[in-house]
């Protein structure tokens, strides 16, 4: 495979592409160097923490830019539901899918406002659950002997009896005796699915800090010297500013008239969207990076709390991108001559880094085939991309994405370079692996600019 990837000579179609990324300058208006955090976390995009999330203003542009109210847009990594709040908050129905069950429920908890009374009388009752002297009371609930009672289930179901030992693994005894309070106390709430949707989003964002994870690292580990604060504490302040941020977003949707615009969250496969041919306006997203952030090792507290993982080997399966278990060659065609240049580099330095490269570009090319079935004719695809390097290597993300793409019969339309001010990505890259790295040791920035790349279905 190796030998005939060697003998592959870039095309002609490969040199318009490169040629097409290499004079770029960076386009100042699409840096948003001038938004605050508060800005960027406006309505209900502050709800959860997420690795890589969009700007939310990004995301608006485009859609703007790209559909009309009433047009379907869609996400098939759609992260925390950036593009599916923007969307709504523009009129536009939506769908978004991610493999990640915690971005199921974020995006779930995101999408709907709550009449802003409903909720500050669902928040009184959860306070007076806990605190007052009429509901489960706090004193009382020691033992994690409990766990084997205790189911937590709601709506479409999803959220099931947790593993005691990982969660002892994580959790102090005082953070995670206060969890099951507050759990317990949501589950006896009585309120419909969205408001508990919206309790369990809250606690789910506060696990790290509650936890031993150790806030420095970009890869779970564990800091048994770590301060950890007082949970309810913790979750009550969030709380609180999570209802801001509902308020504001009620407000905006009535407003805008909005209030009832679809924005549908699945947890599912971006190679197996739940859409109908031909019947999507825009797509704007932001896929996952090859051998980056382990996803489903970032968000196991959450999945490990609601019961959505219980191994995290078979919980990483279908991630995109992953390093984990990636050992057989790849079979499937990459689709792109830039792609197997860059994996004929890599195997020179690290055969086992090729391979997961290789099937990163071959799994984003199922994606797009996918993309492509789904959206009308005409209808634009936004990808926003940054490159990257490993062992010394460009992976060309941008390019080879680009080219697959006017392989699978999209008009490359548009190539947007910006720069990243506040992107929430660890700042730092180790040169030789590619992997984030402390400041101290790394030796070259990670993603100060990306990519956004605007293709147009022929
Ligand atoms: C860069 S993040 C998207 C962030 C999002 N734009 C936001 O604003 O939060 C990429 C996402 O791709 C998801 N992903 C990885 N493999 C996937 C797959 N096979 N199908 C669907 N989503 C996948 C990851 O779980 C992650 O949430």
């Amino acid at each position: 495979m190796a030998a005939s990837r060697l003998n592959l000579a870039i095309d002609t179609g490969s040199e318009v592409v490169v040629k097409r990324f290499r004079d770029l300058e960076p386009d100042p208006s699409w840096a948003f160097w001038h938004l605050t955090q508060a800005q960027t976390s406006y309505a209900t995009h502050g709800y959860h923490r997420y690795p890589a999330k969009f700007i939310p203003q990004l995301t608006a542009r485009l859609i703007e830019e790209y559909s009309q109210a009433g047009e379907l847009v869609a996400d098939p990594f759609m992260g925390s539901g950036t593009t599916l709040v923007e969307a709504k908050l523009l009129r536009r129905p939506s769908i978004g899918v991610d493999i990640n069950p915690v971005a199921y429920w974020v995006t779930r908890a995101k999408v709907q406002a709550i009449e802003p009374e409903r909720l500050r009388q669902a928040v009184e009752q959860l306070q007076n659950f806990l605190f007052g002297n009429t509901g489960v009371g706090f004193a009382g609930w020691t033992q994690p002997s409990l766990f084997g009672d205790w189911k937590s289930e709601i709506g479409d179901g999803g959220w099931h009896v947790p593993i005691p030992d990982r969660l002892t693994y994580w959790f102090p005894p005082q953070s995670l005796n206060a969890l099951m309070q507050i759990q317990k106390a949501i589950d006896a709430l009585d309120a419909d699915a969205q408001i508990k949707v919206f309790f369990r989003c809250a606690l789910s964002h506060c696990l790290k800090p509650l936890s031993w994870w150790s806030d420095r690292s970009v890869k779970p580990m564990r800091n048994l010297n770590k301060r950890i604060p007082d949970a309810y504490t913790v979750f009550f302040r969030h709380v609180k500013r999570m209802q801001r941020g509902n308020r504001e977003f009620w407000r905006l949707l009535c407003e805008r008239d909005a209030l009832n615009v679809p924005a549908e969250p699945y947890c599912a496969d971006a190679r197996c969207l739940p859409v109908e041919n031909h019947s999507v306006r825009l797509i704007v997203t932001s896929p996952p990076y090859v051998t980056s952030y382990e996803y489903a090792d970032l968000h196991q507290l959450s999945a490990l709390w609601f019961g959505t993982m219980t191994n995290l080997r078979e919980f990483r399966t279908g991630f995109i991108g992953r390093s984990n278990g990636v050992t057989a060659a790849v079979d499937a065609p990459l689709g792109s001559a830039i792609a197997e240049q860059i994996v004929d580099a890599l195997s020179e330095r690290n055969p086992r880094k090729a391979k997961e490269v290789a099937l990163y570009f071959a799994e984003m090319r199922q994606c797009f085939t996918e993309m492509q079935r789904v959206l009308r004719p005409k209808g634009v695809l936004c990808i926003v991309i940054g490159n990257t390097h490993l062992h010394g290597i460009e992976i060309q993300n941008a390019q080879v994405f680009a080219e697959q793409l006017q392989a699978l019969g999209f008009e490359l339309e548009r190539v947007i370079l910006r720069e990243i001010p506040s992107k929430i990505l660890p700042r730092t890259r180790d040169k030789a692996t590619g992997r984030f790295a402390k400041t101290t040791k790394a030796d070259y920035i990670a993603y100060p600019t990306e990519y956004i790349v605007v293709s147009r279905k022929r």
